[in-house]
């Protein structure tokens, strides 16, 4: 199957089981469940849990199994988008091509529907069918690490403390492991934890992702000056405004692209064990390298 299609088909995938997941717009208290729906319905890639569905395949396991933690994942990268948007933080006004959350519900609202959407991560997360290696508690402890203060909030604690400093490369590497990387190596991982995969295996994908998401947040940065809002969907030249540590500007934008590069090679030969089956994880890197949004 094309990429193209492959990429759009898991995408349909996860939508239908996001739908099914998901409390209904009308259930009560309605105002949040519409905020939650519409943060969610609003046309993000769908990366995160596409790479989860690929590691599954990947390994050797069903699509089916790992569509609980795909969702799981979504719902917690669209959490941390909607307070990443919120004033307090980045402070955007336009979010996959839309009004960001709390432009739309107001920030008290937006601030509960990331609450809700954080939780409602895990709920998801514990519907996932076990298997013989890991359990509901080895899924829980995967994601809630990932998302704690150590990665994901570190990584924004992190990012926010560094506006306006000038920071090391070894800084700036930190706040994008934490903040990007972490979430798209848990994404891999519950996927091949739902196929029930090798410790070897689980390394391999850990360095694809780590690489893989460096290589993305890179590439986010770059896109942040190089591409306009309406293809971003998000606010262009939002990083230079506030004086973000980003890639190009502690290393200029030529040496970012080839960082990307080098990232992305790194991400594919950690493949190397998965053997013929990584074949769809490889073209999804290099694709993210061409990416334009
Ligand atoms: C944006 O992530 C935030 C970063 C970590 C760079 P994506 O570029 O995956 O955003 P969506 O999900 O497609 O909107
Ligand atoms: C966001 O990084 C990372 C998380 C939300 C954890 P950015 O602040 O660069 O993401 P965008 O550019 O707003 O999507
Ligand atoms: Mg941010
Ligand atoms: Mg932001
Ligand atoms: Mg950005």
């Amino acid at each position: 199957m094309h990429l193209k299609n492959y990429l759009s088909d898991r995408a349909a995938d996860v939508d239908a089981a996001m739908d099914v997941f998901l409390p209904k717009a009308k259930d009560r208290p309605a105002t949040i469940h519409a905020a939650m729906r519409y943060a969610v319905f609003a046309g993000g890639k769908r990366l995160r849990p596409v790479l989860c569905l690929a590691a599954a395949e990947a390994c050797g396991g069903a699509l089916s199994n790992a569509l609980a933690p795909a969702c799981a994942v979504e719902l917690m990268h669209t959490y941390s988008l909607v307070h990443d948007d919120l004033p307090a933080m980045d402070d955007d006004d336009l979010r996959r091509g839309r009004p960001t959350c709390h432009k739309v519900y107001g920030e008290g609202m937006a601030v509960l529907c990331g609450d809700a959407l954080l939780t409602e991560a895990f709920l998801v997360l514990a519907q996932t069918p076990v298997t013989k290696r890991y359990g509901t508690r080895d899924l829980i402890t995967e994601l809630a690490a990932t998302g704690g203060s150590k990665q994901l909030i570190g990584g924004q604690v992190m990012d926010l403390e560094g506006e306006g400093k000038k920071l090391t490369r070894r800084e700036l590497v930190r706040i994008h492991e934490a903040k990007t990387a972490a979430l798209l190596t848990t994404a891999l991982r519950l996927g091949a934890m739902t196929a029930n995969a090798s410790p070897a295996k689980l390394v391999a994908l850990t360095q694809f992702g780590y690489n893989l998401g460096l290589a993305f947040q890179v590439i986010d940065d770059i896109l942040d000056i190089t591409q306009s809002t309406e293809v971003l969907g998000k606010t262009a030249g939002k990083d230079q405004a506030v004086a973000k540590a980003t890639y190009p500007s502690v290393l200029g934008l030529a040496e970012s692209r080839k960082q990307a590069a080098k990232l992305t090679r790194a991400a594919m030969n950690a493949l190397r064990p998965l053997g013929k089956k990584a074949a769809r994880l490889e073209e999804i890197a290099a694709y993210l390298l061409r990416r334009e949004y």
